[in-house]
């Protein structure tokens, strides 16, 4: 394959001379900035939920939920330390809410999405809606609405793991953070009400006008009777297994604009077939165990572990346990590569691990 690096009888001093001026030549190691193919920064890495557990419960006693809106810790890519990504733009992070807490109402120009990992008695309130939450549900935030978070369990803590566009809207320079004059947005009760309004099979004939989605949660106990109910039907990708998309109702498409999340099946035993694509992949396990094989690294992971899938890795998935699913919860970049023309996905040959 020919270089697109040239080799130049630059003057000594052009490059420093230049530099004064904020430019630089582009004829030297091209490739940086237009590879052959996709070169993110972002490598495969895991975050084994046991590893950071113990770190979450400690940071809940020395931060207090009263002080702060965000008491969150941050997964890093060993591909750019200094950059608050797990992968690609994709922000992911284990937060934690002690019993009888409530965090300060914020709001932001990035979305969320966050995937509950254990305790009961957790509840997040989004744009005047306060949501119970239980293990294996998602809660989607969508931009610039107030929200909070608390766990009005007696003992216990609530953990889940905010999955955010953050590092996407930081860099295009068009995030922004206000904090809740009042601390709170809310009545005292629960409501639960955009699920009971946008959760079913008759929806509000004002959803084409929904700019961001009006479905805030996705109860586990509902998404996995749909996967179930795709199993027996048999839809059945040879790529991801049984694979559903989180939508939103008003538009059928992803729950956020950039980000979207997925929950897929895998039988016991299943091995997917190897692939690619454009796009970053943040996977939580939320059932079972198994291995996940990227760029010929295996990477082996048991519910509550997450794990990455820089854009361009190759990958599949196995279920190591012969007779039980396990279940695989995931955020992707999807929608924004779409939005842009950049997605494009490519099967291994047979012989490609
Ligand atoms: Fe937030
Ligand atoms: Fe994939």
């Amino acid at each position: 394959m020919t270089t697109t690096t040239v080799q130049t009888a630059e003057p000594d001093t052009f490059a420093e001379r230049l530099s004064a001026f904020y430019a630089i030549g582009r004829w030297e190691a091209v490739n940086d900035a237009l590879p052959w193919t996709p070169a993110p920064r972002s490598r495969p890495c895991m975050w084994r939920y046991a590893n950071l557990r113990p770190f979450v419960l400690e940071a809940a006693n020395f931060v207090k939920g009263d002080d702060a809106a965000l008491r969150v810790l941050t997964h890093l890519n060993p591909g750019h330390r200094e950059y608050e990504a797990a992968c690609g733009h994709l922000y992911s992070g284990l937060q934690a809410l002690k019993s009888g807490e409530a965090m300060t109402c914020h709001r932001h120009a990035a979305s969320a999405i966050r995937f509950v990992h254990e305790g009961h008695g957790g509840w997040t309130a989004v744009n005047g809606d306060r949501i119970t939450v239980s293990p294996g549900d998602v809660i989607v935030t969508p931009s610039r609405l107030w929200h909070e978070h608390g766990n009005d369990a007696d003992d216990g803590l609530v953990i889940w793991q905010d999955c955010t566009n953050d590092p996407l809207v930081n860099t295009l320079g068009a995030n922004f953070f206000e904090l809740h004059p009042d601390k709170t947005h809310l009545p005292s009760t629960p409501a639960n009400d955009t699920f009971a309004t946008w959760g079913g099979l008759l929806l509000p004939d004002t959803r084409r006008s929904r700019q961001t989605s009006p479905l805030h949660t996705y109860p586990w106990d509902k998404c996995q009777e749909a996967l179930d109910a795709a199993a027996r039907a048999g839809h059945h990708s040879p790529y991801d297994g049984v694979i559903l998309e989180y939508t939103n109702p008003a538009t059928g498409g992803p729950v956020t604009p950039t980000t979207g999340c997925k929950l897929q099946l895998l039988r016991g035993g299943e091995t997917t077939r190897t692939h690619r694509h454009t796009g970053s992949v943040i996977y939580i396990a939320a059932r079972g165990q198994g291995t996940t094989t990227i760029d010929g690294t295996d990477f082996e992971w048991s519910a509550g572990d997450t794990f990455c899938v820089p854009s361009w890795a190759w990958h599949a998935h196995t279920n190591r346990h012969p007779d039980d699913d396990a279940v695989l919860f995931s955020t992707n970049e999807f929608p924004l590569l779409q939005a842009l023309g950049l997605y494009t996905e490519e099967a291994a040959p047979e012989h490609t691990t």
